[in-house]
């Protein structure tokens, strides 16, 4: 959540700075900000910082730099829509072009923020300035103990101008410089950072260092790279796509000081550190939406190409053969963690495990689970399944296992996060960036894993012989993307709802979960997941005539109970629409109003398959109701805070 980004080199530091938080708009939208310093109009021996911000979206600030001449009015609009190429390419000409009249501005941070503390106004925006405007900040984390030490700046007479948590560091960072210190420093940001409880990436510049940054990473990602004449800075490595071929990456308690095109990285004891750079792979991803309305469009699209992607990698590569016998045999636990999407993922994980290779597994949500004292050790195998690999609760429970000596599985698509390099084993999801906040394709990756790991686990286990990466391939082929004709008349209905139910069993009760969070996070209506045996112990009360129940049957042997429930609702007035693999009997498909038909799988893989309608539906649903589905009300991609 909250994306940063700085830069130090020549050019308009304005359009750089927002066309590297483009990259970042995934993190955020609740407003966005820059800051740069430049040449004093009246004494140009001076500087001064010029702050840029605004509530809302990147493209409300890039309106407002237009409208005040700080960025050209009719040049490359930055769109919504762009490929790293491309995006190169616009900045090398904008450098070239703005050279020689922009000599003045040599640094400048930027931010898009994901409101914790404040509301999502202009003021509460990054970045922030220090109460003597020689400092400006920009924060990604939370700042715990920030009452407290707003407390002690207010006794020492500063003043707030925002309700943020960040506005205290930017102005611990003015207590803690020494004004008579002529050469920057790292000293007043690890002096500020010692105070601070919570966790942090932060920039900084000074206007009286013109062309410096200073960072500082606790729990939240923070990247630099430099090449000859520029030095970069983000929250996600994907900005310096184009820019550089390798980057730094910056550990807890970690400090740097950029100077000109110089980096040096610290540690908390204020010592020089060295450290090695990691290339920049993978990441000339084209983020374009193509012939796509929206990115959440596309990604369904996908889904057939990432099962064929996994195949191919899991083929060629050796990420599962350390899931031999031996290996499992040291484990008298399986525990998988997650968040959201990816809880829902692991609940299905779990199902595999016990179902193809008879291990008994749970799954837990990250944030109860960490505080739940659990019952792990080094015989517990921890799998943690996370698209963005940066969730701070489940990177909270991968650090908290590993102490505990557990093994860890780090299931992410990004193969540089945080969890990737924390987790003692890593394995790729292979879905491509995601862009939606809306998971979809990554859903079905992660669950595809699942799916590989337990049966490699069940051939070695119970010497079965499952052709997984197979029936994988076989999948890819028979997954089916149902169109706007499929849904016309129930999108219709559904979207003058306030409310939805989904009933299933077993792995179907999963799915509704699912469905019914996606449902809910792009369209805002009320939706809920019930397992179908649940009705008559208390939530068969909301049915009414108004109500509008999901039945997701997928399972040969749960049908009629599933079809039980139904019927249980629909005596109390509800509207069915059912979701199946299926044939229903002519006389039986009276009783829905809709019925949704599912491709034919193999029953194992149909979590897979199924939940595709339903990512659909939701994504029909949320135009219906003119919103925008890849970037859904109060939420943000990379939820990086708890
Ligand atoms: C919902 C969604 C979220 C994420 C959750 C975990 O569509 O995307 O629920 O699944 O925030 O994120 P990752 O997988 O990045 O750990």
């Amino acid at each position: 959540m909250c994306g940063i980004v700085g830069y130090i080199g020549s050019g308009k530091q304005e359009k750089i700075l927002v066309d590297m938080l483009k990259h970042l708009d995934y993190r955020g939208y609740d407003s966005a900000g820059i800051a740069v310093i430049k040449q004093n109009q009246q004494n140009s021996l001076t500087c001064k910082i010029d702050v840029t911000k605004t509530k809302g979206k990147l493209n409300s600030l890039e309106q407002l730099l237009k409208n005040s001449n700080k960025i050209p009015k009719n040049k490359f609009l930055v769109k919504d829509d762009f490929n790293t190429e491309e995006l190169q390419k616009q900045i090398e000409t904008i450098n070239e072009l703005n050279e020689a009249d922009d000599v003045n501005s040599t640094c400048g941070i930027g931010h898009t923020r994901w409101a914790t503390h404040g509301e999502a106004t202009t003021q509460n925006a990054h970045p922030h300035l220090s109460n003597n405007n020689e400092w400006a900040i920009v924060h990604n984390g939370i700042i715990e103990n920030f009452q407290e030490l707003k407390e002690e700046l207010i006794n020492n007479k500063f003043t707030f101008k925002s309700k943020t948590d960040s506005e205290i560091v930017v102005n611990l960072l003015q207590l803690n410089t020494d004004q008579d210190n002529k050469l920057p420093t790292i000293t007043p940001l690890i002096e500020t950072c010692k105070k601070l409880k919570g966790s942090y990436a932060l920039a900084a510049l000074n206007k009286n260092f013109k062309n410096t940054l200073f960072l500082a990473r606790k729990k939240s990602p923070l990247y630099v790279a430099k090449s000859k004449k520029t030095i970069v800075v983000a929250s996600d490595p994907i900005c310096f796509a184009g820019k550089t071929k390798e980057y730094y990456s910056l550990n807890d308690n970690e400090f740097c000081l950029c100077t000109g095109n110089k980096i040096e990285f610290y540690n908390l004891k204020n010592e020089v550190i060295e450290k090695t750079a990691e290339k920049l792979e993978n990441l000339n991803q084209t983020k374009t939406k193509t012939s796509y309305k929206h990115f959440m469009q596309k990604e369904i699209n996908e889904i057939p190409d990432v099962l064929k992607n996994i195949v191919k990698r899991y083929s060629t590569n050796n990420y599962l053969d350390i899931l031999d016998k031996v290996f499992i045999k040291k484990f008298n636990k399986v525990v998988l963690i997650g968040c959201g999407t990816a809880y829902h993922a692991g609940l299905i994980g779990a199902r595999y495990l016990q179902d193809l290779a008879r291990i008994d597994a749970s799954t837990s949500v990250a944030s109860e689970f960490r505080y739940a004292n659990p019952i792990i050790d080094n015989k517990t195998l921890v799998i943690l399944v996370s698209q963005s690999g940066e969730t701070a609760d489940t990177i909270a429970v991968c650090e908290e296992a590993n102490k505990k000596g557990c093994t860890t599985l780090a299931l992410t698509n990004v193969e540089y996060s945080t969890l990737a390099k924390l987790a003692k084993i890593t394995m790729p999801l292979c879905a491509g960036t995601e862009i939606a906040v809306a998971s979809t394709k990554a859903y079905v990756a992660q669950v595809a894993v699942l799916y590989l790991i337990a049966s490699k686990l069940s051939n070695e286990l119970l010497n079965k012989n499952i052709n997984f990466l197979e029936n994988l391939q076989k999948l890819s082929d028979q997954i089916i993307i149902p169109t706007k004709q499929d849904f016309i008349t129930l999108v219709d209905e559904i979207s003058k709802k306030q409310t939805a139910f989904f009933i299933g069993r077993d792995y179907d009760y999963i799915t509704c979960e699912e469905a019914s969070l996606k449902l809910k996070e792009i369209t805002y209506i009320n939706s809920n997941a019930y397992p179908a045996g649940e009705l008559k112990h208390g939530f068969l009360a909301l049915i009414d005539e108004s109500s509008y129940l999901f039945v997701i049957a997928t399972k040969r042997d749960l049908l009629e109970k599933t079809l039980n429930g139904a019927y249980e609702a629909k005596a109390r007035g509800a509207n069915l629409i059912f979701a199946s693999q299926f044939e229903l009997e002519n006389e039986v498909k009276k009783d829905f109003k809709h019925i949704l038909q599912l491709p034919k799988v193999d029953e194992n893989l149909a979590p897979l398959s199924s939940i595709v309608a339903f990512q659909v539906l939701a994504y029909l649903v949320c135009l219906k109701r003119k919103l925008n589905p890849d970037k859904p009300r109060n939420l943000a991609k990379s939820v990086t805070v708890e």
